[in-house]
């Protein structure tokens, strides 16, 4: 097999077989295909597209790149959820100890942040101690005593999925639904679980702002896990505004107790329990997923999803004390306000905006390794709807660093759209795929 062939193949639209797409990704890993082969190949995908079976061969192909766990010996089906990222997005933090404690492991290998989206490792780092660099094998152990844990991906799994990711990045081929599915669905596959809930992301927020280019994503990545043997549910959801009011490490965090409390925001609570409804029903603990949404409901208001989580950051390092008195948690000296310039409906807030204003912070990355700030970030006072009087507050920024605080308040003064016409706010969700039940 000559590479150059099989690029020049898919440049004039044929199909690459299995076989072929094997050869393409195991030799690239192996250093054995110069980048500017791979570039070519990629740009020729981008434009010609992969067909289901090719999508497939890809996924298979960069699961099969490194170590393939398998939970096989816990005799239960074990859950997985992945979000495809967005703003002030803390739903794996409530909804993973909740689904555990209704009975079911959860084993979760999460990203950190980039760009404007925050990252579930990057918030759980901002407790004191906890860490997320697990071995594979402590991984598996703790879901087997807790039923929950949540490690960083290492380039133990899908090392071929991390090379092309980087060499996407740098040649404007990430925008692309097949290789996007083929890249999150390879990660999901090695990571052994056999039950996934994938949240996608839309709007403002999200890196997909289109409906159809979602529910296209939303309907691939479940074709693609039914197609290797998982069971599988895509939640389209809404990215317009952020979630909850906290966009920042540690002010998420602090959200995420207030939630497992039964004292958090409805939004963060109730897109929770809603998608934890769907895991619950697709592992077969209850009949559908309103059965699976009271169940998830009863553990939240009886304190057993907060215990559970409580259990995973003690048994990862974390200080259990800051858990109990939230003020221990990385704190920003400084504390600035937004006050609304007039009277009306909250008609808009950007999320994106909120998202790149946090960043500013220090609370996000704009390039990969970049030392975050945990205790930064903006709690917002308001929802998208909400009627708001001339002076009220419509955000606090926490910050350390004056010029950083004074360029944050800035930008995010124009995030905020007061009108006299009342707005209708957003769904938390735009669609099931499959629709349930299936
Ligand atoms: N997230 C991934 O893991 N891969 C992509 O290609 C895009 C988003």
């Amino acid at each position: 097999m000559r590479v150059l062939d099989l690029i020049i193949k898919k440049r004039d639209g044929g199909n690459l077989t299995a076989e072929e797409i094997g050869f393409l990704i195991s030799e690239f890993d192996r250093g054995n295909i110069p980048d500017y082969q791979m570039s070519a190949l990629l740009m020729a995908i981008y434009f010609q597209g992969l067909n289901a079976r090719e999508t497939t061969a890809l996924t298979a192909a960069l699961a099969e790149s490194g170590e393939m766990l398998d939970f096989s010996s816990l005799g239960a089906i074990v859950a997985d959820k992945h979000s495809s990222g967005g703003v002030g997005d803390k739903i794996t933090l409530v909804l993973a100890p909740l689904v555990a404690a209704a009975g079911v492991p959860v084993a979760k290998i999460s990203g950190r942040g980039l760009g404007f989206t925050g990252g579930t490792i990057d918030k759980l780092e901002s407790i004191p101690g906890f860490s997320a660099r697990l071995s594979v094998e402590k991984f598996m152990e703790l879901v087997q005593e807790n039923s929950l844990a949540i490690m960083v991906q290492t380039e133990r799994l899908t090392p071929a999925d991390g090379k092309l990711y980087a060499l996407r990045n740098v040649t404007g081929t990430v925008e692309n639904i097949s290789l996007i599915a083929a890249s999150i669905m390879s990660k999901k596959i090695a990571a052994g679980a056999n039950a996934i809930l994938l949240d996608v992301k839309m709007g403002r927020g999200a890196f997909i702002q289109n409906r159809d280019e979602a529910f296209h994503l939303a309907e691939t990545m479940v074709r693609i896990g039914k197609e290797m043997g998982r069971r599988i549910v895509s939640v389209v959801t809404d990215m317009n505004q952020p979630l909850g009011f906290a966009v920042g490490n540690a002010l998420e965090i602090k959200e995420v107790m207030n939630v497992l409390r039964g004292q958090g925001p409805p939004d963060v609570e109730r897109l929770s329990v809603l998608l934890g409804g769907y895991l619950l029903a697709l592992v077969g603990k209850v009949r559908n997923p309103e059965e699976g949404q009271e169940e998830l409901l009863r553990l939240l208001k009886n304190g057993a999803g907060l215990e559970k989580f409580k259990q995973m950051v003690i048994s990862q390092g974390g200080d259990a004390q800051c858990l109990e008195d939230l003020s221990l948690l990385p704190q920003a000296k400084f504390v600035e306000t937004i006050k609304a310039p007039k009277s009306g409906y909250l008609r808009e807030i950007d999320a994106r905006k909120v998202g790149k204003v946090a960043a500013i912070l220090g609370a996000g990355r704009s390039f990969k390794g970049e030392k975050i700030d945990f205790s930064v970030g903006i709690v917002l006072n308001h929802k998208v709807g909400n009627i708001v009087a001339e002076g009220d507050t419509l955000a606090y920024i926490h910050g350390n660093n004056e010029d950083t605080l004074k360029a944050a308040f800035k930008e995010l003064s124009g995030t905020f759209s007061i009108g006299e016409e009342k707005a209708e706010g957003f769904p938390l969700i735009y669609g099931v795929v499959p629709p349930f039940p299936s």
